[in-house]
């Protein structure tokens, strides 16, 4: 195991424009500091709300350590807390997720209400204030039909992402949504392969046959090369931004969100097989149906894909320093009717793919780091800058210095 100073040597002493040194991939010294200056201080996104659409509806979100209980609660308001009893501790919602009026903790019966007031507890003496027993609050904020949470004491600034969030996110309405289906893997790899293979398609053409469909590798068109951005987005941006849709790429000064609007492949209008819509009443206000995907992606915990006819939302987390948990969930309209409005299999059989071929290669990827053979490879510049600006955004938020490069620059 190593110790603090040997990471950050290992980080401030990387070879820019290249994959990370083995133990940064697999030391559990590393993976702790990762849960403890990211994970368990960053904003993390959790759930879309529409999946508890109702008051006592509660999901049950597991961060390593941490067990989540996020609550809707009488007055409509989402609300996270820590899923231990303020008692003697015992976990309250041993489920994935469920429903219930009030929050009773199976051991001892003490029992919450859905704002985390501790309302009974039985035979605790005169002095026993229930004020001061309530349960332990978790940041959390909904922000244009999504749930985001952080672990810290005092959460990072968020202002910026969220009012970025709503603009982007105006015309897509995930409020009046529904999760069509939902699928969680585990891949065998350290949570930043998962992310470093996310943020580049230099690997698309070998492997994604049906995402390569729709899906344009071209990695100027997100942001993701180092010869900037392609002309082809500009068209796309003025058509959607006519129509009111922010469009244009954008990424934060610390590199911790980016938005852009791209154009999926010739006149592809969602990720299918034969690039038609997948779903007939869609959950967006675009005039037309070739509007392309919205990317977001908000380190540590999430990339999104927002479409004209459906969303798809991924939300990744860490459970050991070689296993990640992907989940995935497809939003449509609440409306829309399952083989009348869309077809399941359509709908999702293109992403289902392309994640069963992502964990593939990420596993790939962690065994042959483990091997003693392996030394830090370069990067493609006109493919996989994507990685080089997630690599400097982990390092600075480790070290707690900024990088020094451009997000944008050629490594
Ligand atoms: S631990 Fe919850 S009531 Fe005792
Ligand atoms: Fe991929």
């Amino acid at each position: 195991m190593l110790h603090d100073a040997d990471i950050l040597a290992l980080l401030t002493n990387r070879r820019p424009g290249h994959s990370l040194p083995r133990e940064l991939y697999t030391d559990p010294a590393v993976f702790r500091m990762d849960l403890d200056r990211i994970w368990y201080k960053r904003w993390l996104f959790a759930i879309p709300a529409c999946e508890i659409p109702k008051t006592g509806n509660y999901v049950v979100h597991n961060v390593v350590d941490h067990t989540v209980i996020i609550v809707r609660g009488d007055d409509g308001t989402i609300r996270a807390f820590h899923n231990t009893c303020r008692h003697r501790g015992s976990v309250l919602c041993k489920g994935e997720k469920g429903s219930r009026p009030k929050i009773v903790c199976p051991y001892h019966q003490w029992t919450y209400g859905l704002d985390g007031a501790l309302i009974w507890a039985r035979d605790m003496g005169a002095d026993f204030d229930r004020k001061q027993h309530g349960l332990r609050p978790v940041h959390c904020r909904e922000v244009a039909g999504l749930v985001y949470i952080c672990l810290a004491e005092t959460a990072p600034p968020f202002e910026d992402f969220v009012g970025e969030a709503a603009r982007y996110l105006a015309p897509h309405d995930l409020v009046n949504s529904k999760v069509a289906h939902q699928s969680t893997i585990v891949e065998k790899g350290n949570w930043k392969l998962v992310w470093e293979n996310n943020r580049e398609c230099y690997h698309c053409a070998g492997n994604h046959p049906a995402l390569c469909r729709t899906f344009p590798e071209d990695a100027r068109l997100i942001g993701n090369s180092g010869s900037g951005l392609a002309s082809e987005l500009d068209a796309h941006r003025d058509r959607c931004e006519a129509v009111g849709a922010p469009s244009e790429f954008r990424i934060s000064p610390d590199g911790v969100w980016r938005f852009v609007r791209m154009p999926l492949l010739g006149a592809a209008e969602s990720y299918t097989m034969d690039g038609k819509a997948a779903v007939t009443k869609p959950n967006s206000s675009f005039p037309f149906r070739n509007a392309g995907a919205l990317l977001k992606f908000l380190y540590p915990s999430t990339w999104n894909h927002f479409l004209g006819d459906h969303s798809i939302v991924f939300r990744v987390t860490p459970i050991s320093p070689t296993e990640t948990e992907v989940t995935t969930k497809w939003l449509v309209h609440k409306d829309a009717v399952e083989g009348q409005d869309y077809d399941l299999t359509r709908l999702t059989e293109v992403w289902i793919a392309t994640n069963a071929e992502d964990r593939t290669v990420v596993e790939d990827n962690q065994r042959g780091i483990l091997s003693p053979g392996y030394e830090p490879g370069p990067l493609s510049s006109d493919h996989e800058a994507g990685i080089a600006q997630f690599q400097d955004w982990y390092a600075a938020t480790l070290t707690g210095v900024p990088a020094l490069r451009d997000a944008m620059a050629a490594e």
